[in-house]
């Protein structure tokens, strides 16, 4: 029997890179619908974005949690974990609304701010290690172990349990069934039941000795809402670890590729470093981390000239509208210096993302220290042979990035 035709945003090689073909969907197919792995209309217009996104009480978030197409690998038991009640980024108002406000009283841009000479600290500390290498390995070395760091630091996560994070972490994004990765459920199961298991143990124990850390802070903001679970606060937790680790991960990835494919944008970083920040807004632009988000509708509803039925699942391609040329100029040019504003990479409307300002911070503090000590990059062999995509159509980033310093 013949295999059914796939779409052709499904087959791997589009991983490195999939923007010729949204460009393609863009214009002859702006809000198609695609069964395998999806089962969505991706809707790949700038226009068409914002109004979803602004619209919960007709584009739903309720049970689209990043690990929703998950659960079918799971178990029973195990996706009654990875689901809970009321989860920040699955909800909507009026749930939404009370988690956000007790979730914003202890993740705080404040809180965040005063991060930044700790995690200079952890930068420097991992680039020193990672320069005393012939050949470095990016992600590994120093865009995985940041982000991870930081957040375990930030909740209050002991040092010998860092290691065990990361993994829960990875397991997590790779037990998405729109991971074209392969991941043993029971692998899975018992990384998802070891990370409940540490959480809640963590939360018992601030409960009853608050100390200065983020899950402390979490547990008394939770006392106020009296709905609020044990297990509402692990799933958020939980949910940290998720959206907060991979995605700024492939920030700093994405962004340390489109420099080395721009040789002449990151000399304009080493001229003048106070571009960084805006560098960050155009790498989350040009190659956003997150490529798209799912909602569903709640009634019949119209998008883009298409008549969608009550109950269908949206999926909004971040990455196609931001390389929209109705809404950028120029939209493939990789730019520094492009005054960037409206990317859809941190989402829009109520479920923006809690954790921007952390990312922006971490990935900020990485390139500024990354600028410092290193003059240039290159590919440590081919390109092709030197860089690695993930299998992942949802996150996007460099699963392996093999590079050579020169040394300032
Ligand atoms: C929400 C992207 C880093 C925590 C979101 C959403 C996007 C996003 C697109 C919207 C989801 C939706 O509307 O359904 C990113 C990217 C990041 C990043 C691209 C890095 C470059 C972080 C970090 C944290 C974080 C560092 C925390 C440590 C969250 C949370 C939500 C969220 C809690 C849910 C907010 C809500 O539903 O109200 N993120 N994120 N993110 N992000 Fe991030």
């Amino acid at each position: 029997m013949q295999a059914p035709p796939t779409h052709p945003l499904l087959n791997r090689d589009v991983l490195a890179n999939p923007y010729p073909i949204y460009a393609q969907l863009r214009e002859s197919a702006p809000v198609h619908y695609i069964e395998p792995l999806l089962g969505a209309y991706v809707i790949c217009r700038h226009e068409d974005i914002g109004p979803i996104l602004k619209s919960p009480a007709m584009f739903s978030s309720k049970g689209m949690d990043l690990s929703r197409r998950t659960t079918n690998k799971l178990s029973p038991e195990i996706r009654a974990l990875v689901t809970p009640e009321n989860s920040l980024i699955a909800s909507d108002p009026p749930i939404h609304t009370s988690l956000r406000n007790m979730v914003g009283r202890a993740f705080t841009p404040k809180r965040v701010a005063e991060l930044e000479p700790r995690i200079r600290e952890i930068a420097v500390e991992l680039i020193n290690d990672m320069l005393r290498k012939d050949e470095v390995e990016l992600m590994e070395d120093l865009a995985a172990p940041l982000p991870v760091t930081v957040i375990a630091e930030m909740l209050g996560v002991e040092p010998e349990r860092r290691r065990d994070f990361k993994r829960w972490s990875d397991d997590a994004i790779n037990s998405s069934n729109l991971s074209l990765a392969d991941t043993a459920p029971a692998r899975l199961e018992a990384s998802i039941r070891a990370l409940h298991e540490y959480m809640q143990q963590a939360i018992e124990e601030r409960r009853r000795s608050p100390r200065n850390d983020l899950i402390s802070a979490l547990v008394e903001a939770g006392g106020k809402e009296d709905f609020v679970t044990s297990g509402d606060l692990v799933a958020f937790c939980r949910l940290l670890l998720i959206a907060g680790n991979e995605t700024t991960t492939n920030l700093i990835g994405n962004g340390m590729v489109a420099l080395l494919r721009h040789p002449a944008e990151w000399e304009k970083l080493v001229a003048d470093p106070s571009l960084v920040p805006n560098a960050v807004e155009e790498i989350l632009r040009y190659d956003s981390p997150v490529q798209g988000i799912f909602r569903e509708t709640t009634q019949e509803l119209q998008v883009g000239g298409q008549t969608l039925p009550a109950g269908s699942r949206v999926m909004t391609l971040f990455g196609s509208a931001n390389r929209d040329p109705r809404k950028f100029q120029e939209p493939d040019r990789f730019d520094v210096t492009r005054e960037v504003q409206g990317h859809y990479s941190f989402g829009y409307g109520i479920h923006f993302c809690l954790g921007a300002p952390l990312a922006r911070l971490e990935a900020k503090v990485a390139f500024e220290e990354l600028l410092r000590r290193v003059r240039r990059f290159e590919f440590a062999a081919s390109p092709a042979e030197s860089l690695d995509w993930n299998s992942n159509l949802f996150l996007r980033g460099p699963k392996s990035l093999r590079l050579k310093a020169q040394l300032r």
